[in-house]
């Protein structure tokens, strides 16, 4: 097992064990969880609200409140319903720059009712810092969260 795997191992751990039926509690944790672990630049969700994303719990810098469906790489992986890995984010056409220091990008949609929720954006300051072990633990840590929360109560 190499170092992020098991990372990532206690991270998933540790998402259970955090496990809040309350959107915002449970990803104001998770954003602290990942931003321990992995000092990522950016790390935070957007959530679903009247058909736009709203910036929601996050560690690092400031960054945009709303993102239309269809629109940057978060609302992309919202419309298409599918974890999104961006190696360079200037070859992302629409790519929405939060902050310039930003070079690479994941975001992964939290799925409930095969509705999308909320989704999880993760950026680096390194080019191509996202690979398949981070889709395949990010993703799951997306499935255990959605497990959990109870989106229609917001
Ligand atoms: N880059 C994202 C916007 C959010 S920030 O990275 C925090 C996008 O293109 O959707």
């Amino acid at each position: 097992m190499n170092d992020k795997q098991s990372r990532y191992k206690e991270v998933l751990q540790q998402a259970k064990a955090l496990a809040d039926t309350d959107a915002i509690a449970y990803m104001a944790n998770v954003a602290a969880l990942l931003h321990a672990y992995f000092s990522f630049w950016w790390v935070g969700f957007y959530r679903v609200k009247a058909a736009t994303l709203v910036l929601g719990p996050f560690q690092g810098p400031l960054a945009c409140t709303r993102i239309a469906y269809g629109k940057g790489v978060c609302g992309t992986a919202w419309k298409n319903k599918q974890t999104i890995v961006v190696p360079d984010v200037e070859e992302f056409e629409g790519h929405i720059a939060c902050s310039a220091l930003s070079k690479s990008e994941i975001v992964v949609p939290l799925l409930q009712n095969q509705e999308v929720k909320a989704v999880l954006d993760i950026d680096s300051e390194q080019l191509d810092a996202f690979d398949k072990e981070d889709v395949y633990y990010l993703e799951q840590l997306s499935a255990i969260m959605t497990q959990h929360i109870c989106f229609d109560k917001d």
